[in-house]
């Protein structure tokens, strides 16, 4: 069941946020937004101050758009925070991005909890130091049977990673039985093999197994690059770049790319009947969970 926006308190009557709000229909809310967070040293360059004062500047937004998204009913919110290739920044750098990923957790799980928010980690989180992941453990043990919004938080990613280790792991899963039922048909495991995977049964192989894929993927600070980011995922997503920098980054902004995104056509390669029917499309099957309200 959609849940029900519950933002009454929270937007400021007569506020911008609340006249883009206006303009949001609730029963068409994307069920899954990815957000790839850029331009955190940028903001910090402005101000003469060292990257990592961007990065802790970041953090506001990071709160800020959490809450507005559980008050709005999404699904998953899903946020890049580190990526594969950011291991190559220097390790003064990375070692306060794990601080504050620490220092967020132990600040926001009573938070995260109060609003009903379930936290995942995607990536490879064994990679992170045991400090870290013992952090990120506690918060998704204390918040895994939390039924409001899922908030994904995407650490040592990298997408080609993630389907690589979702076809590994597929075909490790699927290799006894179809050995099995190999031995029995006198038929070639390989065949067996071939024929059991499928966008379905890959999907479900992936970090994100059991959720809708993105109807939405926010970058921010203006580039216009994919970044290894959920690239199996965003088949569909409808892609909204703003050039605010993520730790100016707010409701306000998060708001209008929801908007904006209501305002999209999504054929999903299918077209469009001279009435505006759809004649042919819809979210295409085994990518994943379709979204609980789909837009048309
Ligand atoms: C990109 O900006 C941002 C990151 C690599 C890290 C994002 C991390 C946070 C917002 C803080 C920690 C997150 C959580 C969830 C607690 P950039 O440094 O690449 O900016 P630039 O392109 O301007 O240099």
């Amino acid at each position: 069941m959609p849940r029900k926006p519950d933002l009454e308190g929270y937007i400021i009557p007569g506020s911008a946020e609340e006249s883009i709000l206006r303009e949001i229909d609730p029963d068409r809310l994307p069920s899954h937004v990815a957000v790839i967070m850029d331009g955190n040293g940028r903001w910090a360059q402005q101000r003469r101050l060292p990257r990592v004062a961007g990065h802790r500047a970041g953090i506001d937004s990071v709160r800020d758009i959490v809450e507005t998204s559980a008050r709005l009913g999404l699904d998953v919110l899903t946020l890049y925070a580190f990526s594969q290739e950011n291991w190559k920044r220097p390790r003064a750098e990375i070692r306060t991005l794990m601080s504050l990923l620490k220092e967020y957790l132990a600040r926001e799980l009573r938070s995260l909890i109060k609003n009903d928010i379930r936290f995942r980690v995607i990536g490879r989180m064994e990679d992170l130091e045991a400090s870290v992941q013992r952090e990120l453990t506690k918060g998704m043990d204390a918040t895994r049977d939390l039924g409001g919004l899922t908030f994904n938080i995407a650490l040592s990613y990298g997408g080609r990673t993630e389907i690589v280790d979702a076809c590994r792991n597929l075909v490790a899963a699927l290799l006894p039985a179809a050995l099995e039922q190999a031995r029995e048909t006198l038929r070639d495991p390989a065949e067996i093999l071939r024929q059991a995977i499928d966008e379905a049964s890959l999907g479900r192989s992936l970090y994100t197994a059991g959720q809708p894929d993105p109807d939405l993927l926010i970058r921010t600070s203006g580039e216009m690059r994919i970044s290894n980011f959920l690239l199996w995922q965003i088949a569909y997503a409808e892609i909204w770049v703003t050039p605010t920098l993520w730790p100016d980054f707010r409701k306000l902004e998060l708001l209008t790319a929801i908007r904006d995104f209501q305002k999209r056509d999504r054929r999903y390669g299918g077209v469009r009947a001279a009435g505006g029917d759809e004649a042919s499309g819809g979210a295409p099957v085994g990518a994943g969970v379709p979204g609980k309200r789909r837009v048309v």
